[in-house]
């Protein structure tokens, strides 16, 4: 069993927020996804306050080991994700991580205090990726901006608050030092680094959306230096994702501070990664302990 935040895990390895659709998967899958489900806990894809239809495609771009996502966070919105999408992931059968992300304090604010009623909910995640309206830089990336917003939100639930840091900040510690001042329980990182492509033959991005973020192995060695200096920086637990698509590469992520690792991309190739991830560690440290 892994603690965290006062949750009992089976493991120490959960999704990445948007990678992994658990409604779907069950739609494929049926009643074996529940009966052998991947991961210890499920978070869900962020939620905003209203639906949102995404970004223009095209949205996917393979990159060299990696991809570049313009998904732009497409989703039902609060009402009919605590209606329905809730509830269908708590049949589940593990702990849920509820993702949300508002434009201002007081839309993070409404999110976290709709969530916080719901029984369902293990813990919220802040997505903290998303633009200032005053200043342009993610909310994320400006450490009085974060420790404003952790601040205002932490009387607003009991539930342990996660924060999703940005890695396109000047500095990942000093935001993860301050989202721990404001009162967060935890951090995760690595969300996906600005990143953009050419159509072939033409001097126009590819993606609707311009610019994307890329994920996979292609981030995993940045990922594993955030996750270092994050852990390094603060005394709460860190969850590290970025890349991760075996065990080794989970137990660097455990090596250098984090308490869980969450999987994103490799979940798109092998649906089953998470419990063949959690299998492998298992073996790592059955190995090392003999
Ligand atoms: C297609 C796609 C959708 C994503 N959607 C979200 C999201 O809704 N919220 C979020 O916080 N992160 C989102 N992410 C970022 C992942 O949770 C993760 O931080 C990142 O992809 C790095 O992990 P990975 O390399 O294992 O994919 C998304 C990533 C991908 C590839």
């Amino acid at each position: 069993m892994t603690a965290f935040c006062g949750i009992e895990l089976a493991h120490p390895v959960i999704n990445a927020s948007g990678c992994f659709d658990a409604l779907a998967a069950r739609e494929v899958f049926g009643d074996s996804l529940i009966e052998r489900f991947p991961f210890a806990a499920y978070v869900s894809k962020t939620v905003t306050l209203g639906p949102r239809a995404g970004n223009p495609p095209p949205r996917l771009w393979e990159a060299a080991g990696g991809l570049i996502n313009s998904i732009g966070l497409p989703n039902p919105g609060i009402d009919a994700y605590l209606e329905t999408h809730l509830p269908a992931y708590a049949a589940l059968g593990v702990p849920i991580i509820t993702n949300v992300m508002g434009s201002t304090v007081e839309q993070f604010g409404e999110l976290v205090e709709r969530v916080a009623l719901r029984d369902e909910v293990a813990a919220i995640e802040l997505n903290v990726s998303c633009p200032n309206v005053a200043t342009g830089l993610d909310i994320g990336a400006d450490p009085h901006e974060l420790e404003r917003l952790v601040t205002a939100l932490r009387p607003l639930s009991a539930k342990p608050l996660i924060v999703k840091l940005t890695p396109n900040a000047a500095d990942v510690a000093a935001c993860a030092a301050a989202a721990e001042s404001g009162g967060a329980d935890s951090v995760s990182l690595i969300n996906t680094l600005r990143a953009m492509a050419l159509a072939p033959g033409a001097t126009a991005p590819w993606l609707g959306g311009g610019t994307g973020g890329l994920s996979g192995p292609a981030i995993r060695s940045i990922a594993l230096a955030q996750v270092a200096s994050v852990a390094a920086s603060v005394a709460i637990p860190v969850i590290g994702m970025g890349g991760v698509a075996s065990g080794a590469d989970a137990a660097a992520l455990l090596d250098v501070g984090a308490t869980l690792v969450a999987v994103g991309t490799e979940t798109f190739r092998d649906p089953a990664a998470g419990r063949r991830i959690a299998n492998e560690l298992a073996q790592r440290f059955a190995e090392n302990a003999a």
